[in-house]
């Protein structure tokens, strides 16, 4: 199926809720990091401001700045109303209300289209759909990223899960996927199906973090090569 902008509601986070998600350590940022499903969130120009090393990949990227820019402005509204009306599904402690929310995600979304413009050759955003296979070598990473995009969408399903983690773990030798939740904040259908299919050929485990916006969403999932 066609990636089509009118269908993506762009929402992006911030290299601080990156750390908090993935329990990332003072070592792990200064690791080679490919960000998968990393759409409008700022943690790859935040970090690329601290001169460490983000690769994003995302089929977001295939439009130019303008026009990202403009679904951004269209769908917020619709986000942030749907946010109000369902507040008591979230953690209210980090962001205090809805304003604040609404705040940090155009900043972090607006820092995003600065650096994203500035990546004109499109060196650290690749345009690029999961599950098909990369251009970048094995290994080519020390660690994978996936925050709201791997385990979130149900109706992508076991196969395509499958296969993105098994080409990431090609590209990277360690994969973080938060949260473990669908869009319904439940368990993801698949999810125990998922575990044995990689459990045989990766190391897998379930971390709680210090993060928790949308109730429930307080754990990644951590898969590692076994060799
Ligand atoms: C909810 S957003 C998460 C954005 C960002 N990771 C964050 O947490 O702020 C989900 C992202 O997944 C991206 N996406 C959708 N289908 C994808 C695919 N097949 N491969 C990679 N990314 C995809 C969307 O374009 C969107 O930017």
């Amino acid at each position: 199926m066609a990636f089509e902008l009118n269908n993506v509601v762009p929402w992006g986070r911030t290299f601080t809720e990156y750390q908090q998600m993935f329990n990332l350590s003072a070592n792990d940022v200064t690791k080679k990091i490919v960000s998968i499903g990393d759409g409008p969130a700022s943690f790859n120009a935040e970090m690329h401001a601290m001169g460490k090393q983000v690769t994003s990949i995302d089929p977001l990227y295939q439009f130019s700045t303008d026009d990202i820019r403009k679904r951004i402005d269209e769908t917020c509204v619709e986000v942030i109303g749907q946010v109000r009306a369902n507040a008591d599904k979230f953690v209210w402690n980090n962001i205090k209300d809805v304003e604040e929310l609404q705040e940090i995600r155009m900043t972090a979304m607006n820092h995003f289209l600065r650096d994203f413009d500035q990546d004109c050759f499109r060196q650290r955003y690749i345009k690029h759909a999961m599950p098909a296979k990369t251009s970048f070598a094995d290994n080519a990473f020390e660690l994978g990223l996936s925050s709201h995009f791997l385990l979130l969408y149900d109706n992508l399903g076991l196969k395509f899960h499958t296969e993105a983690i098994r080409e990431i773990m090609r590209i990277c030798p360690e994969l973080r996927i938060f949260p473990i939740l669908n869009l319904n904040a439940g368990a993801p259908v698949f999810f125990d199906e998922l575990l044995e299919v990689l459990g045989s050929d990766f190391n897998i485990d379930i971390q709680k973090v210090d993060y928790e916006f949308q109730k429930g969403g307080n754990q990644m999932l951590v898969i590692k090569s076994k060799t």
